[in-house]
């Protein structure tokens, strides 16, 4: 039986995080320059995004450049965003075909214009879509969403629009970059990594992680497969005893 008969439809994960890693050593593997493995990681990206579509996943949060990965050679950063921009470009006839949302979090506005142009682009063409929404994290940091967050509050509490003792979990979590979506019951990292690299610290706090040694170019849906599969084993307990879950 296929990883994907034996998932339980009604157990689903209804939000994915995914830490897509390893294009560079992949490349390097194969003799090539790390962007190339960045071209092939694309072609994951498309196959996950169909695969979890198609299993019935609402969220997926794809961690896409981090605030730290603007310290990158320039040659690199620029080589991503000609790749974020053309992608981008190209596959919203297959967004709209697979009925996807397109959706972004992080520091936008770091982005170059051209390439914020085209996310926003996306964004609105597919906001009718009522299928996966698709969150691509760019120029996204967890701790800076969190200072933010803050930030927005502090400044409810100083026009008197808000007071401190009313601000809760619930409302800091609206005022993430993720407010409004479910937080993530499985987070995916590539590349044999064992860390969270600053990606949704909030967010995951009841999170099942998953890691795997696959580099990010050879991750496919049956990878996201087993991945579920993986995780409907484990019981949650969140904090409770297994006699109290069962
Ligand atoms: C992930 O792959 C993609 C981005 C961070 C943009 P890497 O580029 O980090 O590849 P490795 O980890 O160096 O192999
Ligand atoms: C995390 O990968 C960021 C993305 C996948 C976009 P990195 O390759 O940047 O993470 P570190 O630096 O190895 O922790
Ligand atoms: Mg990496």
């Amino acid at each position: 039986m296929s990883y994907k008969d034996q998932i339980d439809l009604l157990k689903l994960p209804r939000h994915i995080a995914v830490i897509m890693d390893g294009n560079g050593r992949w490349a390097k593997g194969k003799g090539k320059l790390r962007v190339f493995g960045h071209h092939n990681g694309v072609l994951s990206v498309r196959d996950v995004v169909e695969g979890a579509g198609e299993l019935g996943i609402e969220y997926l949060t794809l961690y896409t450049f981090s605030a730290e990965n603007w310290s990158r050679p320039k040659f690199e950063v620029i080589a991503i965003m000609e790749l974020l921009i053309s992608t981008l470009n190209k596959e919203i006839a297959k967004l709209m075909k697979n009925n996807v949302r397109l959706n972004a979090i992080g520091d936008l506005n770091m982005l170059p214009d051209k390439c914020h142009k085209e996310l926003d682009n996306a964004i609105s063409k597919t906001a009718a879509n009522t299928g996966l929404v698709l969150t691509l994290a760019l120029s996204y940091s967890s701790r800076g969403e969190i200072v933010q967050a803050a930030k927005k509050l502090a400044a409810k509490v100083q026009s008197g629009e808000l007071q401190p003792a009313d601000i809760d979990e619930k409302m800091f979590e609206d005022n993430l970059y993720t407010g409004g979506m479910p937080n993530p019951e499985l987070l995916i990292r590539t590349s044999g990594e064992y860390r969270i690299s600053n990606y949704l610290l909030w967010q995951i706090a009841y999170a099942e992680l998953y890691f795997t040694a696959k580099l990010w170019p050879d991750f496919r849906r049956e990878d996201l497969y087993e991945a579920i599969l993986d995780f409907q084993k484990r019981e949650r307990r969140f904090g409770m005893t297994s006699e109290q879950v069962n």
